[in-house]
């Protein structure tokens, strides 16, 4: 009886009582359990290695080689930015939705993203003339496989709030594609312009469903710098000095575009925000992340240089169509991580790795993330220094 009235104890009382108050009130400061990732190639981690278009090139080596050390159907020669993020907030990788039977437990997270998605489904495109060979499995199909999963995530439907309270739902980047098919076919930039407002429209939407479904922490991030992508330099090569920035090499009309989606799905975001006050949604500014290597590729070790890919067929930025990364004719770098440009179109290891660290520590996520469970583990690894 004694030691309960002691000061001690009492004090610990107190605290304990404090610490439950403060931690149902501020229930946000939670760790994350689990992610729910929707996008294209910037995040699959195995979807779409499951149809054979994609699976021709990105199975092969020198996909995987960096860290894997096995092609595992991410579009790099490692890591992705979703692996960092869910490194940092302690989560095993991303399972992907279409993996074998054995990979199937999703209770922390699974991986909608197939590469070469897009926000806008096939059909759009079919009646445009705009090919889109690698995959059918748009925004909207993934969001379709996201609820056919409810049933098994949360059999007690209660339950799914739950679940989802303390989930990140990470959702693009998607909508590259949708510009990057007419792009690299040649259509006019007037033409793709009109595209913007649709490809905002679906993230919008797929967000609000997202929310409506117990959503409470979303992460959408923008598109890369398009103009600073080997791919996009080698076929839209252009005659005109002055289309290009002198400092970075990049194409500037292409960096334009890029932002002008960027500022649309800003709005949307806003828009959203002020409809749903309850939920988090984070903007994940891969642009201005990506531009600081070509602005100052030495700072970050990328010595190969910024928009040269490391794996390609050759050419002046190592990026032939006849011979693409994971097909015959195309030779790998002596080291990837000195490069910022893997196949030339999706980014190295060494720059996801960078990206996430500038948005998990850094100013490129906003608002920045609320969670008391990061890893400390590579905080050797900072965008600023
Ligand atoms: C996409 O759907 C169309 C029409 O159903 C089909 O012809 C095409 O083969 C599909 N593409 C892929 C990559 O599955
Ligand atoms: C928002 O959060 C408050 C406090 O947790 C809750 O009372 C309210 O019902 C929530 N509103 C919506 C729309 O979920
Ligand atoms: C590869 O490049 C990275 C980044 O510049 C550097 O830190 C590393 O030492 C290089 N590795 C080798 C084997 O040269
Ligand atoms: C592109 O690849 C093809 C097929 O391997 C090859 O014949 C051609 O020389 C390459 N082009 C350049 C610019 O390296």
């Amino acid at each position: 009886m004694a030691s309960i009235s002691s000061p001690t104890m009492l004090g610990l009382l107190h605290l304990v009582a404090v610490f439950l108050t403060f931690s149902t009130a501020h229930s946000v400061l939670d760790c994350y359990t689990s992610i729910f990732s929707f996008g294209d190639s910037l995040a699959d981690t195995g979807n779409s290695i499951r149809e054979s278009k994609n699976a021709q090139f990105v199975g092969h080596f020198p996909y995987g080689e960096t860290y894997f050390h096995r092609p595992t159907g991410r579009f790099s020669d490692g890591r992705l930015i979703v692996d960092f993020i869910a490194q940092e907030l302690g989560l095993p990788y991303l399972p992907p939705y279409l993996g074998s039977s054995s990979d199937r437990d999703f209770h922390r997270g699974v991986n909608f993203a197939v590469g070469g998605a897009t926000a806008l489904d096939a059909a759009f495109f079919q009646e445009r003339g705009i090919r889109n060979e690698l995959t059918n499995n748009s925004l909207g199909i993934q969001l379709r496989w996201f609820k056919d999963l409810l049933p098994s995530l949360c059999p007690n439907p209660p339950d799914c709030g739950d679940i989802f309270r303390r989930s990140v739902f990470l959702v693009g980047e998607i909508g590259g594609n949708d510009y990057n098919y007419p792009f690299l076919q040649r259509r006019s930039l007037e033409e793709i312009r009109t595209l913007v407002p649709l490809v905002i429209n679906s993230i919008g939407s797929t967000v609000d469903t997202l929310i409506k479904y117990g959503a409470r922490t979303l992460v959408v991030p923008g598109n890369l710098p398009i103009g600073c992508s080997a791919a996009y330099l080698t076929v839209l090569e252009s005659p005109r000095g002055e289309d290009y920035d002198p400092r970075t090499g990049c194409l500037t009309y292409l960096n334009e575009f890029s932002n002008y989606h960027n500022r649309k799905l800003l709005q949307e975001l806003d828009r959203l925000r002020a409809l749903h006050p309850n939920a988090t949604i984070i903007y994940a500014d891969y642009f201005n992340a990506a531009m600081g290597f070509y602005r100052s590729p030495r700072h970050f070790g990328f010595y190969g240089g910024a928009i040269t890919a490391c794996c390609g067929g050759g050419g002046p930025y190592n990026y032939n169509t006849s011979a693409k990364c994971g097909y015959q004719g195309a030779t790998m770098c002596d080291n990837a991580s000195s490069h910022v440009a893997w196949d030339g179109v999706h980014l190295t290891e060494a720059a996801y790795r960078w990206i996430a660290d500038g948005l998990i520590r850094g100013p490129f996520f906003s608002p920045s993330i609320e969670t008391p469970c990061l890893s400390l583990g590579s905080r050797d690894h900072s965008y600023y220094e």
